[in-house]
């Protein structure tokens, strides 16, 4: 872990460009294990690719969902004759769903083809409440630490996953937002804010002369990514804004000097990682009874198709018994999910869908049509070591 004082400058050209489909060869939540049964089967495209998914015995596999025989999708009207077995409507090839191995075709029971043709078969991960798949080619896949925030998978760490959704913009567009100083601006009225009577300000300045200063970079081993600056930043809490003789002060909702708040932005951190996963906290202060927050936040933003990502959401506690987990289970899902969802998340959904259609249009990313400010030393410091996979 080291400061970076990098510029831009070092991004590698094409490599974040490209990555419309997100960067292969990474662990990505796929589903909440609730959302799973025994026996079950489900569906959903990631990273540009069709995946099955079936719980057989407890336990989650998943295939490309594509027959080999001809093509046809699976999920279009899956048929499962046996536990393990997943059957293509059209013409019956039949698949181990464990392995992805063609078993059986009812018109060509000696065909050459059964033993020695298979289907894409996912490495799946189970753990705090949530499906994790592996997309891509390397065998073995690294391990799932390196994809995850840091202390996620930690024994004491309670996760609650409850928020999963498809938002209309590309991945990145969440990702370059993750939570870059600036777009404080879009949570200056949000319900949380107020809950918290968070001091939180609209708008950051870099306090040195050089923005990429600031950034804690993380290079591995394990998440590779870096630590926002927010201890690094002037917070602007109000402002004039004049135009043509009119004027009008903007204020925060709350503002330290008058307003004594639950927790300075300077005790909240945030950490954007590989492949597209930010954890911020602490979080869930309780400004009435005086207890500073202990939940982490964790967000990821899946890469479903060019202009769709998958929105999730989980917050974590660590807990020293099985009564704090439950404590914990309690409190998010009756007062967090609910008030974090609707009174600040929609937020960024709102701006991330309404960025959308100007990174549809041929080269408007990145760089070429973006009027990019040195308050944006986030968004290309997350670029630049994103592009050069997390080496900063
Ligand atoms: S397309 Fe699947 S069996 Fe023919
Ligand atoms: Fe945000």
């Amino acid at each position: 872990m080291r400061k970076s004082n990098k510029k831009p400058v070092e991004i590698k050209p094409g490599a974040y460009e490209d990555a419309i489909l997100g960067f292969r060869n990474h662990w990505y939540p796929a589903l909440f294990s609730a959302d799973v049964r025994e026996t079950e089967v489900k569906t959903l495209k990631i990273l540009g690719e069709d995946v099955l998914l079936k719980r057989v015995d407890g336990q989650v596999y998943a295939v490309r969902d594509e027959c080999l025989h001809r093509g046809f999708k699976f999920s279009t009207k899956p048929e499962c004759f046996t536990k393990n077995t997943i059957t293509c409507w059209f013409h019956g090839f039949t698949y181990n769903i464990k392995n992805g191995d063609l078993v059986a075709i009812p018109s060509d029971p000696d065909s050459k083809l059964i033993g020695n043709r298979k289907l894409h078969s996912y490495p799946i991960q189970e753990t705090k409440g949530m499906l994790f798949i592996f997309i891509g080619d390397m065998s073995p896949p690294p391990p799932l630490l390196d994809d995850v925030q840091f202390g996620f998978l930690d024994e004491d760490n309670h996760v609650a996953p409850f928020h999963s959704e498809e938002v209309h913009s590309n991945w990145r567009i969440a990702a370059d937002s993750a939570s870059e100083f600036n777009h404080t601006f879009i949570h200056k009225e949000d319900e949380l804010v107020k809950y918290w009577k968070q001091p939180l300000p609209f708008a950051e300045k870099p306090k040195s002369d050089n923005p990429y200063e600031g950034f804690i970079l993380h290079e591995g081993p394990g998440p590779k990514g870096f630590t926002d600056a927010f201890s690094d930043v002037i917070p602007v809490f109000e402002f004039k804004i004049e135009c043509d003789g009119e004027t009008n002060t903007l204020r925060s909702a709350f503002n330290p000097q008058t307003d004594p708040g639950s927790m300075p932005l300077q005790d909240v951190e945030g950490i954007l990682t590989l492949p597209c996963t930010l954890r911020i906290g602490p979080w869930g202060a309780e400004p009435e009874s005086g207890i500073t927050g202990s939940y982490m936040h964790y967000e990821w933003y899946v890469p479903i198709d060019e202009t769709h990502h998958r929105y999730i959401i989980a917050w974590g506690k660590k807990v020293s018994s099985e009564g704090e987990a439950l404590k914990a289970e309690h409190d998010i899902r009756t007062r967090w999910s609910y008030l974090e969802y609707e009174g600040f998340n929609k937020s960024d959904i709102l701006a991330n869908e309404g960025s959308q259609a100007a990174y549809d249009e041929p080269g408007y990313a990145y760089g070429e049509k973006e009027n990019l400010s040195r308050i944006d030393a986030y968004v290309l410091t997350w670029r630049r070591m994103a592009a050069n996979g997390g080496e900063t």
